[in-house]
């Protein structure tokens, strides 16, 4: 310590607010900035999805599933066979649903309808679903990019 510093009331004042001020601000300077900047978070893109076991998937059934922010159908139709579609209707872009009486799917905004291999055959929808590649793989289903 320097023998030659006086410490008077005034410094020692000084010093202990400017502490103060450094203790309270800088925390909320950095929280400040954190919130303004965000973390630069990538989300994982995902080249196969596991669906679950093929057990578990009733005949006549579908389920949606979501990849890379996507809803996709899964299928499993009377004769056995999984299939997966985008369930995004090509349309307006509203979610499809099957229907397991009519064996199709349907898209309940304006009535679109697609067969089971992804066809549009009724309604506004331009074009089919986009199709997705299904693999079983020891019970359990995988779906990636066709
Ligand atoms: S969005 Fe599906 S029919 Fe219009």
């Amino acid at each position: 310590m320097n023998p030659e510093r006086h410490i008077t009331r005034r410094n020692f004042l000084s010093e202990a607010l400017a502490s103060w001020v450094f203790i309270t601000f800088v925390p909320l300077l950095y929280a400040l900035i954190r919130f303004i900047i965000p973390p630069n978070i990538r989300e994982k893109i995902m080249e196969v999805i596991n669906a679950g076991k093929y057990t578990d998937i009733p005949f006549n059934s579908a389920k949606i599933l979501r990849f890379n922010k996507k809803a996709i159908i899964l299928v499993r139709t009377e004769q056995d066979q999984v299939k997966a579609y985008s369930a995004v209707c090509t349309h307006l872009g509203c979610i499809v649903e099957f229907k397991p009486d009519q064996r199709l799917f349907k898209c309940n905004c304006h009535g679109s309808e697609f067969d089971l291999t992804g066809k549009n055959i009724a309604g506004p929808a331009p074009s089919p679903l986009k199709p997705y590649r299904v693999e079983l793989k020891e019970d359990n289903v995988l779906v990636s990019q066709a």
